[in-house]
């Protein structure tokens, strides 16, 4: 199994740029790119700020570039989404009993869980009781090992302003794995828009930049002071799954650096 992971990709309504670049345009190239050199990809995940204000038009511009992929494209909220307008543009969009985006797919030798931790008008991540008796019942249910995708991380990543957005209780979230945690296999998220990886409490996470902005790595910069943001080159995951390996590869793909062949 071999998927693709994009995040944050924050389209607008019409057609202005954010932050200086054009995030239809960004997500386009994104596409483009894949398409060519990944064909082989089975599936597309994208772990939320799907747009940036939540509007229709943008959403309407998401399908319109999404149109282009020709595999499954696996969508979460993130806090700039509107919920139900998501819903709208993507019927077809699984959500769990309560309407919360939440759901399983089989990724070869795992369990892929999508979680929902939008809360419509905060930018912090929230994780109900309710969403997670659901993450507890599809972990109770696996007989595989599992993935999780989210949009916010359940832990603090050292720079302070986003970790005052992050999941802020994280009780719910804590009660849903305990006991689960070996079988948590990889972590993904979005929302930080830098390319991070390590391991909390065994369970192994990953997360990378955004396809149109990003925020710097000031991991001493007060909080009061807002998100550092930075135009770094935007990226997205190769993902190849084996029953013993999470190998991931981080593409930046509007690099036209020179390449060569290195000689013995
Ligand atoms: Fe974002």
């Amino acid at each position: 199994m071999k998927f693709i992971h994009l995040t944050d990709t924050h389209l607008l309504a019409g057609d202005g740029e954010l932050y200086g670049s054009n995030p239809k345009k960004r997500l386009q190239q994104a596409v483009t790119h894949l398409m060519l050199h990944q064909p082989d990809a089975e599936a597309l995940v994208i772990t939320g700020d799907l747009t940036h204000q939540g509007q229709a038009d943008a959403y309407g511009q998401l399908r319109e570039v999404l149109s282009s992929v020709t595999k499954p494209i696996y969508l979460i909220p993130g806090n700039h989404d509107h919920r139900e307008t998501l819903k709208e543009y993507f019927p077809s969009i699984e959500c769990d009993k309560n309407g919360f985006i939440q759901y399983t797919k089989d990724f070869g030798d795992y369990l892929a869980i999508f979680l929902d931790t939008n809360e419509p008008g905060v930018p912090w991540g929230v994780f109900c009781d309710m969403r997670g008796a659901w993450l507890r019942e599809q972990l109770e249910a696996s007989t595989k090992p599992v993935m999780l995708f989210m949009h916010h991380p359940f832990f603090t990543i050292g720079i302070h302003s986003m970790d005052n957005i992050s999941l802020r209780d994280t009780a719910a979230f804590r009660t849903a794995i305990a006991g689960f945690e070996s079988c948590i296999r990889q972590v993904f998220f979005g929302h930080i828009h830098r390319p991070i990886t390590g391991s909390y409490q065994g369970m192994p996470f990953f997360t990378l930049r955004g396809t149109n902005h990003q925020v710097a790595l000031e991991l001493h910069a007060d909080a009061e002071e807002g998100i550092p943001g930075r135009q770094e080159a935007p990226q997205y995951a190769v993902v190849q799954l084996s029953a013993g390996q999470v190998l991931i590869h981080i593409e930046d793909f509007l690099d036209d650096s020179v390449r060569f062949r290195l000689k013995g």
